[in-house]
């Protein structure tokens, strides 16, 4: 029996896979590199040296989504191929709907044909909108304010709809925060096409000396220094998430959804300083205008995870710095 892991060449799959295969699974991962590269599996056997089998899939092809399960024995997917650039998808919403949803309604209805009922699906924190408060708990009013926001809530929609239609489905529904950090090998990490929309890619590039310098999104938030807070969680506890979550779904039907986060906010000159601590290299900065759209502050209260999934992030700040400078610093032009 395999798990299928749709955008396995990515960030967060790439790291996932690595942890799925340190645990003894075994996986099969299907992407279409539309924002991943082939190298990063060829990292994956590197750093675990165990095979990777992989199809090079694009979710809309249903012929080819069906030629993996004739292939294998699939016993759970893991679902994180899709498009996630917030500024994009205000862009061009009808390239993020159809590739997210359609996707994601091809990849079930296959699913379902092959009698395959345990999902954990790519959400994230988005879908929370402008919180009123924090810690944001899963209980939270839902709304997200941009078209790939609004993808994964329509999906997390779509997932139970499913299965109050069929109650054989098992669903975990994740939603991250902000994850950051790589692999301690410093041979996967994040390697975004363009210029990064994220903080630390950004950081880091101003770093390796590739861009010149950071601009901080405002600093007259309400918060510890005016900068925006949010809850940055290494990648590496994001994976292991992901198999508490794995074993969750293969083990009790039912949709749930789960905060991935640490608990804890950093402002952006924090993990600027923290960074710099971390790598020993200045990142010079200039404050400029909020970008539209941010909130202020937003954490997790990830307690549901740890009480259910048995799921708590260990990596500290410090960690998450170092490991994405040694990727950076490794991998200068990225795969
Ligand atoms: C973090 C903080 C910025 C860049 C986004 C998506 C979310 C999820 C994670 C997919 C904010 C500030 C950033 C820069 C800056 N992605 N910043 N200068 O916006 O919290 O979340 O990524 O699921 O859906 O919305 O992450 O890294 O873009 O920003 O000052 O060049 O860093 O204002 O306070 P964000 P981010």
């Amino acid at each position: 029996m395999s798990i299928l892991v749709t955008g396995g060449a990515g960030y967060i799959g790439s790291h996932t896979c690595v942890e799925l295969l340190n645990a003894g699974y075994d996986i099969v991962v299907i992407d279409n590199f539309s924002n991943s590269k082939i190298e990063s599996l060829n990292r994956i056997k590197e750093i675990t040296d165990k095979e990777v089998t992989f199809y090079e899939v694009d979710l809309l092809n249903r012929e080819a989504v069906e030629n993996v399960f004739k292939k294998h024995s699939i016993e759970a997917v893991i679902h994180f191929a899709g498009l996630k650039a917030v500024g994009e998808s205000v862009a061009i919403p009808l390239h993020y709907y159809h590739n997210n949803i359609t996707g994601t309604l091809i990849l079930c209805d296959v699913m379902k044909q092959y009698g395959v009922k345990n999902l954990v699906f790519s959400s994230s924190a988005t879908v929370y909108g402008m919180p009123e408060r924090v810690p944001i708990s899963e209980d939270f009013p839902l709304g997200a304010t941009n078209p790939y926001g609004r993808t994964k809530l329509m999906i997390e929609e779509i997932l139970r709809d499913l299965y109050v239609a069929d109650n054989s489905w098992s669903i975990a529904l994740l939603r991250y925060f902000n994850p950051i950090g790589a692999h301690e090998s410093g041979r996967i990490g994040e390697d975004p096409n363009g210029i990064p929309n994220n903080l630390m890619p950004f950081i880091t590039q101003v770093a390796v000396g590739k861009l010149k310098q950071l601009s901080v999104f405002g600093n007259d938030y309400p918060t510890v220094d005016g900068s925006g807070v949010r809850d940055y969680i290494h990648v590496v506890d994001l994976a292991h998430g992901h198999l508490k979550a794995l074993e969750k779904v293969m083990s009790a039907n039912g949709v749930e959804a789960y905060n991935l986060g640490t608990g804890t906010g950093y402002s952006v000159l924090e993990i600027v300083a923290a960074f710099e601590k971390a790598s020993g290299v200045e990142v010079p900065y200039q404050i400029v205008d909020r970008r539209p759209g941010d909130v202020a502050v937003c954490y997790a209260d990830a307690t549901k995870a740890k009480n259910e999934l048995g799921w708590v992030a260990t990596r500290g700040i410090e960690e998450m710095c170092r490991d994405s400078w040694k990727w950076q610093k490794n991998n200068p032009n990225g795969y």
